[in-house]
């Protein structure tokens, strides 16, 4: 079997907030990929025995004083590198070109005519869109470079230089953005026609050697798996019960606050199917007492935050022999959160997570999932046989229904908010919408206003619908739901949940809003 690290394509990170969505590509493409930082040695790049490597964009000028830069000789190891807007004018300033201030900015779509089909560009349409973003142009390319297309205010849109045995391709525009519709195969065609991978990065073949790594890691010790009933979790307890089977121990608390058929969706699927061992500890009165009287969200998330680990705790503690603690922390995490290899990009946002539990309960961390994306995740899943339903959730925040209750929560109104989010869910998915949106709430809202019911006055709660669609959830749009399918949940929510008279639809996007109300 081939080893899918076998083949690395390292993409240099100088900043751009579109990094992340190179490697995915390249990763679609069938090759592994990472970000790493621009100051990385050519000694310690040559030692990840590259394929290809790729220089992404950033937002700085090559020219600023303290501008990320490379070390030259990268260009001469012998592989083959594509700059990307930044990286493109960073290598041409490198080899003798002049970057400079663009007479025309270019923000957003171009007209792109192609003059070179031979390599990177093979298959591409003579004229054709791309997705651009930039302030400095190359405006004289070093000796040697081909111009391969141009568009109407930038000549140098794509270029190659294959001087003294060098293989440097760039590109002013973003193939990595969708905008650009042939960005995916000039990915292909630096990967294959260029690169000449072979495509070793398969879910399942990374499955295999990922399941190998683990055992070796783990030996004969016990490992402690929180399940959260999200997928991150799910996928990263089912791979180790593939790598270690017995010595898995699983532990889902449930605090109350979790919607309705969570936990025995997690029983069936662990305890049921994969005969895990699973612990399941009911903690719905602790956490509720912690919540008594409280209404500010900051102090209801840090109550349930110690709570949690106060409970996990003592749940791990029946677990004898327990080394290590398992983890579902994903790559942009791991990125983001400043600890990948990535100087640049890091800092943007610290992820909190109620199941993310702080590495000194004393145990070491095993991560499964740490070099993943998401919707790798989800692909992993699917190899590893969970169920479509865990693999496809929305997501969930960690502290639950608590903040989808507005002010102080109580059990009544935790009920009440489950009803209603359920004929939400429903619904969705009767008009198979299920997938077409990110993430589909009800949210129950501080207020109480007046109705009609049948020949009485009503005074009762409000219920707030929000439906959004993203790809990252760090911006967001909320989604144009069917006036019908509103009418149908409006309908259902207020004749079948008894305490309800109003319901209104979210339709603020992220930024401003944010996704959850608290
Ligand atoms: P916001 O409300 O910040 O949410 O736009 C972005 C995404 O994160 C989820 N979220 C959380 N997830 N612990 C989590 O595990 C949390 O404390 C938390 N707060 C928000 C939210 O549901 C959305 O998917």
């Amino acid at each position: 079997m081939v080893d899918p690290h076998d083949e690395v394509i390292p993409i240099l990170d100088f900043g751009s907030q579109t990094t992340q969505l190179i490697a995915r590509r390249v990763r679609d493409a069938g090759v592994f990929s990472v970000l790493v930082s621009p100051s990385i040695s050519v000694e310690e790049l040559r030692a990840m025995r590259p394929i290809g490597i790729i220089l992404s964009g950033g937002p700085s000028s090559v020219y600023d004083k303290g501008a990320p830069t490379c070390d030259k000789r990268i260009f001469d190891l012998g592989v083959p590198v594509l700059g990307i807007c930044y990286g493109m004018q960073l290598a041409a300033h490198l080899m003798g070109g002049r970057v400079d201030k663009a007479e025309h900015r270019e923000f957003g779509r171009a007209s792109l005519a192609i003059d070179d089909h031979r390599d990177l560009l093979l298959g591409v349409a003579d004229k054709t869109i791309a997705w651009m973003s930039h302030g400095d142009q190359v405006q004289s390319l070093g000796p040697e470079f081909e111009v391969l297309a141009s568009t109407p205010t930038c000549v140098n849109a794509a270029v190659r230089s294959l001087a003294g045995g060098r293989r440097f391709f760039g590109v002013q525009f973003h193939p990595e953005v969708t905008h650009t519709p042939f960005g995916t195969d000039l990915i292909r065609n630096f990967v294959y026609e260029i690169c000449k991978a072979r495509g070793a990065w398969r879910m399942a073949d990374f499955a295999e050697d990922a399941t190998n790594r683990l055992r070796e890691k783990i030996g004969d010790a016990d490992v402690v798996c929180g399940l959260s009933g999200g997928v991150d979790s799910a996928v990263a307890a089912a791979m180790l019960h593939k790598a270690i089977g017995k010595q898995l121990h699983c532990v889902f608390v449930d605090t109350g606050l979790l919607r309705s058929g969570e936990r025995t969706l997690v029983e069936t699927t662990f305890r049921d199917h994969f005969k895990i061992d699973l612990r399941v500890v009911d903690a719905a009165d602790q956490f509720l007492g912690d919540l008594a009287g409280v209404s500010d969200p900051q102090e209801k998330r840090r109550r349930i935050g110690h709570r949690f680990i106060d409970v996990f705790k003592e749940a791990a503690k029946g677990i004898r022999n327990a080394e290590f603690l398992a983890q579902g922390t994903l790559y942009p995490d791991v990125i983001e959160s400043g600890h990948g290899h990535s100087g640049q990009a890091a800092g943007i946002k610290l992820h909190h997570n109620v199941g993310g539990l702080p590495a000194d309960l004393g145990f070491k961390l095993v991560e499964p999932l740490r070099e993943l994306f998401k919707d790798e995740v989800r692909r992993l899943g699917e190899v590893l046989g969970l169920p479509e339903q865990l693999i496809w959730r929305h997501p969930f925040p960690g502290p639950g229904l608590a903040v989808r209750v507005l002010g102080e929560v109580t059990r009544p109104k935790l009920d009440l908010l489950r009803a209603c989010d359920e004929i939400l869910l429903e619904e969705i998915v009767a008009a198979n919408l299920y997938r077409a949106t990110s993430q589909v709430f009800t949210v129950l809202l501080p207020v109480q206003s007046v109705g009609v019911m049948g020949d009485g006055r009503t005074y009762e709660h409000c219920i707030a619908v929000r439906a959004v669609e993203t790809q990252d959830f760090m911006t967001a749009d909320w989604s144009r739901l069917p006036y019908d399918l509103l009418a149908r949940v409006s309908s259902r929510i207020i004749n079948e949940v008894r305490g309800v008279n109003r319901v209104v639809y979210d339709i603020s996007s992220k930024p401003p809003a944010t996704i959850e109300w608290e």
